[in-house]
């Protein structure tokens, strides 16, 4: 009986599933989820519906996830709109218009649930092939990767820095000013680049459009499976060498970009090696403006909201006591919040030497070189990718005070060759 009752379960699951996967019911699977583990008596293992187990394996479907259980302690224990739309299959449903109400926005608090089947595949998606980025911008043209880059380009752009530090002199403290958050994994706005303006782009430069990458694996989905979200290692493997695991993708490095833009003399290490040195060299350069130039130093700590703060006893790194929300930083300068800005959105988007890495570099680069020019320093400069075939591209203006930036960085990870 018992057994039979479960495989009725099944059935139903898999039965909602299926419809949901065919556009032709309510999104009723798991509607109600919660933060809660699936009941005992179901045992998911024996449903077969196309990318069911693929879809349930990935961070989509985690029922255990911050990104779905953040509202959980509320009263009551509902996402605010404007979280909704990309944390609670509802609120992304009220989204897109899919409950009757108006296409775009989120009109009411919404009862947390992992994305579903349908968040994805629905109508209006199937018809839709553009997205208003937080700046404003609109991505177009494009394919099923439409429901990526409406979750994916985070809740801040440039231009929400540029409004902030209007009419401030560049090392003039803003009163009441916090830091801005570009917001997490914002891999959309990364890989549209200056077409998207996620980052904040200092006057004057150019930045990189969209990284087209390769004429079919320039879509989200084509470099990720959509369901277990994972990427899809082996297809990579066809054009760049010495690729088996998701680890080996951080050797990756081709001739297009073959500068040397972290200055550590070697241009052979993976991009992403490019883009993590240079995040060390401006996390130095934060610092050493915050406390040169500023007056107050500052400390940063990924893992903790929001993630900047007072080094208050001057040992450059967030010690527990420090890396608290009532000792957050309140001593931003617009030179300061912009590259700070920039630091977040390259540190927040891992991916982000696949997702568009010479806009990444620029924005760390340009970062680097506004704060050394304040130091007033002379030194070294970093070739900008872009610029006069890359190579010759040092900035003649940039001053860069190499001994008290390259002093106090990390030993660069110079071990991955390929
Ligand atoms: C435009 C889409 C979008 C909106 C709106 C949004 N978020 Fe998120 N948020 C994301 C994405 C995407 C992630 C997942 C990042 C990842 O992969 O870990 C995320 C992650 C988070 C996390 C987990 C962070 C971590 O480090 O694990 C928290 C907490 C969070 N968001 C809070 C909020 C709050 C609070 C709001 C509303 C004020 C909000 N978000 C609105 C897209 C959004
Ligand atoms: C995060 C978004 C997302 C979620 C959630 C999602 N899918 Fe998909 N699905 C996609 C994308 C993107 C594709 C690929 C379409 C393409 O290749 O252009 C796809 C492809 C498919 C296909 C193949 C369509 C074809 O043309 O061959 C099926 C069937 C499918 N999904 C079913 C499901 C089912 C069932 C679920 C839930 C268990 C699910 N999907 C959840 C985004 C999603
Ligand atoms: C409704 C909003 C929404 C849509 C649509 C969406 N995502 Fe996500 N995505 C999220 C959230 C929220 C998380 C964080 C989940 C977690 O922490 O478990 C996330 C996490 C991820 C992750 C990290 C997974 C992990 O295990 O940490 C990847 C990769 C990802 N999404 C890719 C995609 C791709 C590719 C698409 C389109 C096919 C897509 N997302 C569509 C909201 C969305
Ligand atoms: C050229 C291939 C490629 C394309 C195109 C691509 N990604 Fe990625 N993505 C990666 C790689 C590589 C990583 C890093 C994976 C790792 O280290 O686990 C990554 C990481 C991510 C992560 C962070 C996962 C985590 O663990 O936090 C998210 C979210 C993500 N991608 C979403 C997207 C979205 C949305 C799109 C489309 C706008 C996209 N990606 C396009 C290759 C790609
Ligand atoms: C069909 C061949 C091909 C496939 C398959 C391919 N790539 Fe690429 N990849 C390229 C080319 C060509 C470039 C240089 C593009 C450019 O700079 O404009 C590149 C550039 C890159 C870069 C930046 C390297 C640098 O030095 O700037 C990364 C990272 C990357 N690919 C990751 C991936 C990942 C991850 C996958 C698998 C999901 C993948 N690629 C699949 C051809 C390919």
């Amino acid at each position: 009986m018992k057994r039979i009752a479960t495989f009725l379960g099944i059935l139903s699951v898999a039965a909602a599933a299926w419809f949901v996967a065919q556009n032709e019911g309510p999104p009723n699977l798991l509607s109600a989820a919660v933060a809660q583990e699936p009941p005992p008596s179901l045992n998911y293992s024996h449903v077969e519906i196309p990318y069911f187990q693929a879809w349930m394996s990935s961070g989509h479907a985690d029922l255990n996830s911050e990104a779905f259980v953040h509202w959980q302690g509320d009263d009551p224990p509902l996402v605010p709109a404007r979280c909704g739309a990309c944390h609670s299959s509802a609120g992304h449903a009220d989204f897109l218009g899919l409950d009757g109400s108006a296409f775009g926005s989120v009109e009411e608090a919404s009862e947390a649930g992992v994305l579903q089947c349908s968040t994805c595949h629905n109508e209006v998606n199937s018809q839709r092939t553009e997205v208003t980025l937080p700046s404003g911008m609109v991505a177009s043209d494009l394919g099923t990767e439409v429901s990526c880059v409406t979750c994916h380009s985070g809740r801040e752009s440039g231009l929400s820095v540029e409004r902030a530090v209007e009419g401030f002199g560049e090392d003039d403290v803003m009163p009441d000013q916090g830091f801005i958050n570009i917001h997490y994994a914002a891999a959309a706005a990364t890989n549209l680049g200056s077409d998207g303006n996620g980052g904040y782009q200092y006057e004057g430069m150019t930045y990189e459009p969209t990284f087209e990458h390769v004429e079919s694996f320039s879509t989200c989905q084509s470099c990720h499976d959509p369901h277990t979200l994972e990427v899809q290692v082996d297809t990579c493997a066809s054009c760049h060498r010495n690729i088996e695991t998701t680890e080996d993708l951080r050797t990756i490095r081709m001739r297009g970009s073959g500068v040397d833009y972290d200055g550590d003399g070697n241009s052979r290490t993976g991009i992403a090696v490019e883009v993590d040195n240079l995040r060390y060299l401006l996390m130095d350069a934060l610092q050493a403006y915050s406390s040169e130039v500023v007056g107050s130093a500052i400390v940063y700590d990924s893992g903790a909201y929001p993630y900047w703060f007072v080094d208050t006893n001057s040992d450059g790194l967030a010690t527990p006591d420090e890396a608290n929300f009532g000792n957050q930083y309140r001593s931003w300068t617009p030179r300061l919040l912009k590259a700070a800005y920039n630091y977040q959105a390259v540190y927040k988007d891992l991916g982000g030497y696949a997702h568009n890495p010479k806009y990444q570099i620029q924005l760390l680069h340009d970062s680097i070189m506004d704060l050394a020019s304040a130091m007033g320093g002379s030194g070294q400069a970093l070739p900008r990718p872009g610029d006069a075939g890359d190579e010759s591209a040092v900035l003649a203006q940039a001053s860069y005070d190499q001994e008290s930036t390259l002093s106090l960085m990390p030993a660069l990870d110079t071990s991955n060759t390929s």
